[in-house]
């Protein structure tokens, strides 16, 4: 062979490069395969059945695109439908919104059986939270594994997080924040608040100072969702990163490569350090210690994460490190995406105030919003509505109404009527506005009671209710 030939005629510098060569080509051969792991390990232990073929088709896909071309997170979303999914963007090509079963294969994670919400009533002995029954909150990873800890009087915690990027919280934040405060009822257990103005500060183009001011706003807002100072720790980024938080985030570091940033987050080689970094500050959170505090020297309680799924990515990647730093894996509870007033093809969006309902939005800009913005269902004149009925599915003030309305019966009603078209678009309307409005009006009265000192309260670093 060539290299046989060339050999006696090598020289020192030569075989200098070609060893290097060599060295470069090893290290990139190991980098490739550790990438594969987070693809490859998926949760297989946990999974009821085995991996179907479009789960290891997609993985494949994925690894694959790592040894090509940028590897990009939003274009593997495509590839099979018109979704695009990730904690940056939300978009479907349908009117009815995200194809949600689909992301469940897409992500790995699992769907949210109705044997499972009625195990959860029966270890709990609570009614399962309309959200929960309605199948808003839709997926989970481990939410058995939870149960069972329950079920043994077992510890574990609360963890999710809000990355403030208005002064206010609009109405699909609020969905999460409303459910964790059910579940910190239920369960009886701490809840961790992260607040993420550093990812804010990173995204976006504002100062330091905005970000941890929204942050401290948004604080508020959350505050007034109703939680429990005794047993809530919440705090922002940019000012509680501490020795022991500090620490859960190089060891995520360190066993996390860029490549692997990459195909989990679509990162590109131009954006910049501090957006391939930040997903491991999202992740340290979930693992105990980083709260001495509140757990004290205990690091292997688990938390169950309450969120929307497209922060999925940061929790695939916590799950997939945990048990090389010895930590045990987050669980989590997925909801859908609360539509933006234009329809299900996107989410709510801070940045375009007429997209969302805002908590600081008065009575009258609600109805005004509502009557004007929300995409209807039904049909364009009162015969034809009256004669062939509306389509819930895409109408967004009965998605409004899904998220919101607290009775059952009430709902179902609804849905019925307006389906045969014996309900008209401008009384949905009404509805919705009524039940939107009961809501906001609800957390601002509350918001009013919510001083800086309270803000104090929640956010001083101090023990819970609980000791370990
Ligand atoms: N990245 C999230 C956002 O932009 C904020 C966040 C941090 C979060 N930690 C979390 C959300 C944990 C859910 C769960 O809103």
């Amino acid at each position: 062979s060539q290299t046989d030939e060339g050999l006696g005629a090598e020289t020192e510098a030569e075989k200098r490069s070609r060893e290097a060569l060599e060295k470069q080509r090893q290290k990139e051969e190991l980098d490739k395969k550790e990438a594969d792991i987070v693809f490859e390990d998926m949760d297989f232990e946990r999974m009821e059945e085995p991996p179907n073929e479009s789960q290891n088709k997609r993985m494949t896909t994925a690894a694959e695109k790592m040894n090509g071309e940028t590897p990009d997170c939003e274009k593997m979303t495509l590839e099979d439908s018109d979704d695009v999914v990730t904690p940056w963007s939300v978009t479907s090509s349908s009117a009815a919104g995200v194809d949600y079963d689909k992301l469940i294969v897409k992500f790995g994670c699992r769907k949210l059986t109705e044997e499972l919400v009625e195990r959860f009533e029966k270890v709990t002995g609570h009614k399962p939270h309309p959200m929960l029954r309605r199948g808003m909150f839709f997926a989970h990873r481990d939410l058995s594994a939870i149960l069972d800890r329950k079920e043994q009087g077992k510890p574990f915690y609360l963890y999710t997080g809000r990355g403030a990027s208005s002064g206010s919280l609009h109405l699909g934040h609020l969905v999460p924040f409303i459910f964790t405060k059910w579940l910190q009822d239920v369960f009886d257990v701490p809840l961790i608040i992260q607040m993420t103005d550093d990812e804010k500060f990173l995204w976006k183009d504002i100062k330091i100072d905005e970000a941890k001011k929204m942050a401290r706003e948004n604080i508020k807002d959350i505050i007034s969702v109703g939680f429990d100072p005794a047993k809530t720790f919440i705090f922002n980024n940019l000012d509680y990163m501490c020795p022991p938080f500090y620490e859960n985030v190089v060891k995520v570091w360190k066993v996390v490569n860029n490549n692997q940033a990459r195909a989990i987050f679509g990162f590109t080689p131009e954006d910049n350090l501090g957006k391939a970094a930040f997903p491991a500050i999202e992740a340290a959170p979930c693992f105990a210690s980083s709260f001495p505090h509140v757990f004290g020297k205990r690091t292997d309680l688990p938390c169950l994460i309450p969120c929307a799924i497209d922060q999925d990515p940061f929790f695939r990647m916590a799950r997939d490190v945990a048990p090389r730093l010895k930590y045990p894996k987050p669980a989590l509870i997925y909801s859908t995406f609360l539509p933006a007033l234009q329809g299900a093809q996107t989410k709510m969006n801070a940045s375009e105030p007429n997209t969302c309902v805002f908590l600081s939005d008065t009575a009258k800009q609600i109805k005004n919003k509502i009557n004007k913005y929300a995409f209807s269902g039904g049909q364009p004149t009162v015969e034809e509505h009256r004669e062939k009925g509306g389509n819930c599915e895409v109408d967004i003030s009965y998605q409004f109404l899904r998220f919101f309305l607290e009775d059952d019966e009430k709902l179902e009603e609804i849905r019925q009527k307006y389906t045969k078209g014996e309900i008209l678009t401008g009384e949905l309307k009404a509805m919705a506005v009524a039940e939107v409005t009961r809501v906001v009006l609800l957390m601002q009265e509350r918001r009013k009671t919510v001083t800086d000192a309270t803000v104090e309260e929640f956010t001083a670093i101090r023990s819970l209710a609980y000791s370990y």
